[in-house]
């Protein structure tokens, strides 16, 4: 490890779920996401110098950058220390994967630090441990997407199965964002613990519908299987207008609507900047009339994932 070598990397904003794949399948947007700074120093601790953009724990211990450091630490045997500077650009508790751009950018970042001795692949069982830390699960249907690019499909948890799936070039996402705070571990605490058949059926019809539709760009099919019949009717009820912005959109240019994550945010999927426009249009005049803060992201599906900067 070369003492004082800094590494700087990008980690963008995720949608997780993607309606019916509730913990097993994601994908990342583009230009929304966390910046962060790694550099190797000779005492061996982790130091969290500063966190711009939100109220965030610098004890590394509590911070889902400095478990995932700590983790890769001590498989690696690492006799150094770090010192990690972040730049947070995704709200705590918004659903467009906050915490997972952190724990992707800081496995990315000492994984090149450390000189690279694992595949990007693998690095997402670390970055996974920043999830049980800030939710109390280790899903990985925010990091994997995250650290890769592209739709992610978490075939299996145990042992992890991880696949990349491309996504169809003209396919846009809007997301938004009522600036309402939603913790994943109190929406996920909420949820049944147990489902009738019949919906499962229809659940992993939708989920076979929706990879089907991704891996041959048939936009129709995307669409006709964004249907989360388990999922969505507990947690929508947390989000303002739900129901009214899924409505809208639909007649609006969505090909699909479900909740991003575990909310707040919602987004969709479109056909062509158009129509993701379009959405971007319908989010606004609801929410505005209704007086609730927000932002609205707009993006393709992002191929790249983290990367350096
Ligand atoms: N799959 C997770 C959940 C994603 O819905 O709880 C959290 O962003």
């Amino acid at each position: 490890m070369e003492i004082g070598k800094e590494i700087r990397v990008f980690a963008p904003a995720s949608v997780a779920n993607v309606t019916c794949g509730f913990d097993i399948l994601g994908f990342p947007l583009s230009g929304t996401g966390d910046e962060l700074s790694l550099i190797a120093i000779e005492e061996p601790i982790i130091r969290i110098k500063s966190i711009e953009g939100f109220d965030l724990p610098l004890d590394p211990e509590k911070n889902v950058a400095g478990v995932v450091i700590k983790k890769f630490i001590q498989d690696m045997n690492i006799k150094t220390g770090f010192e990690l500077s972040l730049k947070k650009g995704i709200k705590p508790g918004s659903g467009m994967g906050s915490s997972a751009a952190s724990a992707a950018a800081a496995a990315f970042a000492i994984n090149e630090l450390a000189g690279k001795p694992l595949s990007t692949k693998e690095l997402v069982k670390y970055a996974m441990e920043g999830e049980k830390l800030a939710s109390g699960i280790p899903h990985a249907d925010n990091v994997a997407p995250a650290l890769l690019g592209d739709f992610v499909l978490i075939r299996s948890y145990e042992p992890l199965d991880i696949i990349q799936l491309k996504a169809p070039e003209e396919l846009y996402c809007t997301v938004v964002h009522p600036h309402i705070q939603v913790k994943t571990e109190d929406s996920r605490m909420i949820l049944k613990k147990q489902i009738s058949l019949k919906k499962a059926i229809e659940q992993w019809g939708n989920v076979a519908g929706l990879i089907t539709g991704i891996l041959t760009s048939d936009y129709q099919l995307i669409g006709r299987s964004m249907q989360d019949v388990i999922i969505e009717p507990v947690r929508s009820i947390l989000i303002p207008k739900f129901k009214e912005v899924k409505e809208s959109v639909l007649k609006n240019g969505a090909l699909g609507c479900g909740i991003s994550g575990s909310g707040p945010s919602i987004f969709t999927l479109s056909k062509g900047e158009r129509n993701a426009r379009n959405v971007q249009d319908t989010m606004r005049k609801i929410y505005q009339n209704i007086g609730v803060d927000f932002d609205i992201h707009v993006s393709k599906i992002n191929k790249q994932g983290t990367h350096l900067i």
